[in-house]
């Protein structure tokens, strides 16, 4: 029988996209989101590309413990994918108290409901900010984790931590039906794109803070001109650099580490990603490669730094490729011309 796998947050620009690669790879799905940052566009969405209308839905919120408890009483989970979590760093630095209630709050309990289910598999879902202004470059998992420099950062570096201490707490536990939790926690660098059918994609609500749907609603008309923040930089062209990972090629991750936890893979019931390309890209030349591929011209004036901004990052990727047997394959080119045909899609165009 297909193994059955959460995806907390499953409804939105991850999540999705993660949900058709699970589903296209033959595991049973169940959604669950409370829908506070998306509406049902990439649900309806995935349920086209999958070509299924009976995909398990939940509207529930994981910081109510009731309702998980529920969800896996109903269900039969034999791992989770935990994305339900708010995101927007400045957001975070104004409102801590929600960022830390909310992304603690749904963590704990999805940790502490699969304990109680009998134990399972949980994949969080982290991110390179954990490693700051790195040192040395590319950051492997061994790099130091740095100080987090605002309260989602650090809702990011204390999940992982609650993860490994829950792994060691209930290794080996078989008591009143409880079981092990094993976790994998995967660092995202920087997702960006959409899926190729343009049916699901990035749906920031209000003005995009991040690079890429800005772009993209520039080119569009949305937005007037894109602010490229920072020209000074230590870099050869004076602008950030990043490692940009295409969302389907995150998503497939989320697979290969799915199944490296069911299939009894694991090395240490703990374990670590980094999931990017492994390449540096300045903002520049994303904007530029924009541009290109999908042949039009963009607005944009050289702005301010942004307060925050690391001057670069990006992955050794090779744990991920040697151990998950995964590799980023989209290029750059291909991502971008997804992003935009997402944007055209959101048009009606
Ligand atoms: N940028 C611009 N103009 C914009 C938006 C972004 O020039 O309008 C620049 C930023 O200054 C940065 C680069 O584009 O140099 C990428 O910025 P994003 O906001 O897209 O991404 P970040 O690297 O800042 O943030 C991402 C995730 C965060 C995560 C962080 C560190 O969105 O969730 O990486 O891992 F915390």
């Amino acid at each position: 029988m297909a193994k059955k796998v959460l995806v907390s947050g499953g409804a939105g620009y991850i999540g999705s996209h993660v949900t058709v690669e699970l589903i296209n790879a033959g595991y049973e799905v169940v959604v669950a989101d409370n829908m506070s940052n998306c509406d049902m566009t990439c649900f309806e969405g995935v349920k086209k590309i999958v070509g299924r209308d009976d995909i398990p839905f939940y509207q529930i919120d994981c910081c109510d413990y009731q309702a998980v408890d529920k969800l896996f009483t109903e269900q039969k989970i034999d791992a989770v994918i935990h994305f339900a979590a708010f995101k927007a760093v400045g957001e975070s630095v104004a409102e801590p108290i929600k960022y830390y209630r909310n992304n603690l709050v749904s963590f704990l309990n999805i940790l502490e409901v699969s304990q109680k289910h009998g134990g399972c598999n949980v994949l969080f879902s982290s991110s390179a900010t954990v490693y700051g202004e790195a040192e040395k470059l590319p950051v492997t998992e061994e790099s130091p984790r740095l100080p987090a420099t605002s309260p989602y950062g650090n809702t990011k570096q204390m999940c992982e931590d609650i993860l490994r201490d829950v792994v060691a707490a209930t290794a080996g536990l078989s008591a009143d039906g409880e079981g092990p939790v094993k976790g994998i926690a995967l660092r995202y660098f920087n997702p960006i794109g959409a899926h190729p059918s343009a049916l699901i994609g990035e749906l920031p609500r209000g003005v995009p803070n991040n690079l890429v749907p800005f772009i993209t609603q520039t080119a569009i008309g949305k937005r007037e001109c894109l602010s490229i923040f920072g020209n000074d930089y230590p870099t050869e062209d004076g602008t950030c650099l990043r490692d940009y990972i295409d969302v389907v090629d995150l998503a497939k991750a989320h697979v290969a580490a799915v199944s490296r936890m069911l299939d009894g893979k694991m090395k240490k019931d703990y374990e670590i990603f980094n999931i990017g390309t492994g390449r540096p890209v300045s903002v520049y030349e994303l904007v530029t490669a924009f541009e290109k591929v999908n042949g039009l011209k963009l607005n944009y004036k050289f702005a301010p730094r942004r307060p925050g901004d690391v001057v670069a990052i990006w992955a050794d990727t090779a744990l991920a490729n040697d151990e998950l047997g995964w590799k980023a394959e989209r290029t750059v080119e291909e991502t971008l011309a997804s992003a935009w045909a997402w944007e055209k899609h959101l048009a009606g165009k």
